[in-house]
């Protein structure tokens, strides 16, 4: 089994140290050797590799080049900075370090980098930060009491990914599914653009349409009688001034500690009212609430409580 290691820096230390002796690296690989041998192995260039018979080819550095031979033959170990799935495959790592190590490394990875539902069932279109973000908060949330909620369901894709990520939580759905509020002005296309929605379609897109309660209508009217409901994990994406200020106004009293908000398009240049309801509450209430900006495509606001 030849197995070889690109980089010679602390990424092939640490791999050294924890998996894999030394003795059974054929080689180390890097773009331009710097030195003849790293712990005790020959250290070759790429072109030299491209000779050689490789059964596996560990990655340990970030600034891989690309490799001439089969992709199935590479293994990442920092396969987790990258946004798209560099493994192709494990058999190879399978076949020359075993399924131990194979199960770690995918156990590491899981959180940032594997597709988001394992069996296929559920995309996340587009994008990609927004659902990782929210994977990632999901298991954050084992601890925290607390129902869900999403103001702005639309078709309920955000919502079928709250509703997979936790299957046991209870999961209030609050849209007219019929568009904006008549009384807000929405943005030329917008309002047409979110008319044609429907309450039974959504639900029959949720994995678990069991633990969903819908409440269809105007919000916050349709919050009526929840009043000591509380809540580890709100997305508020309404679009709207108005809508936003009421969302803010009726969820963060009831957040439970540990709890997110997910502010959806607070940084989108095309939704102003989202960033302008959050300033207004803040006055209104004098309560800072300091979030984390993300780098998703309108530019949500993680609300930690
Ligand atoms: C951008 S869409 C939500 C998209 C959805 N969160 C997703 O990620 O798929 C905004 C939705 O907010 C709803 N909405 C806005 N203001 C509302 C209000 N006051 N009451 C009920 N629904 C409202 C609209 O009907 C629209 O469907």
């Amino acid at each position: 089994m030849e197995i070889y290691v690109y980089g010679t820096g602390c990424g092939a230390g640490e791999l050294t140290r924890e998996t894999l002796e030394p003795t059974r690296i054929a080689a180390f690989v890097e773009s331009q050797p710097t030195r003849e041998t790293f712990l005790g192995r020959p250290v070759i260039s790429i072109s030299m590799l491209a000779e050689r018979t490789v059964d596996l080819l560990i990655v340990t550095a970030k600034d891989a080049p690309a490799f001439p031979f089969s992709p199935e033959k590479v293994l990442y170990l920092k396969n987790h900075l990258a946004l798209i799935d560099r493994n192709r495959s494990y058999d190879a790592a399978r076949a020359a370090l075993g399924d131990a190590f194979v199960e770690r490394l995918q156990r590491q990875e899981v959180p940032v980098r594997a597709p988001l539902w394992d069996d296929g069932s559920l995309a996340a279109p587009g994008d990609w930060v927004r659902y990782k973000t929210l994977e990632a908060i999901s298991r954050a949330l084992c601890a925290v009491p607390g129902a869900m909620a999403e103001l702005g369901v639309f078709r309920g894709e955000f919502a079928a990914a709250m509703n997979a990520l936790l299957p046991e939580r209870r999961l209030y759905l609050f849209d007219t599914f019929a568009g904006f509020d008549p009384a807000e002005a929405a943005p030329e296309g917008l309002a047409e653009a979110h008319e044609n929605a429907s309450a039974e379609a959504v639900l029959r897109r949720l994995p678990r349409a069991d633990k969903a309660v819908i409440r269809a209508g105007l919000f916050p009217a349709t919050a009526a009688g929840l009043e000591n409901e509380r809540f580890a994990l709100v997305s508020l994406d309404a679009d709207l001034e108005e809508s936003t200020l009421a969302g803010l106004r009726w969820f963060v009293p009831r957040m439970e500690q540990g709890g997110y908000l997910l502010l959806h398009d607070w940084n989108h240049p095309g939704l102003p009212g989202v960033r302008e309801a959050l300033a207004r509450y803040e006055a209104e209430t004098g309560q800072h609430l300091a979030g984390v900006p993300l780098c998703d495509i309108t530019g949500t606001l993680v609300i930690p409580f």
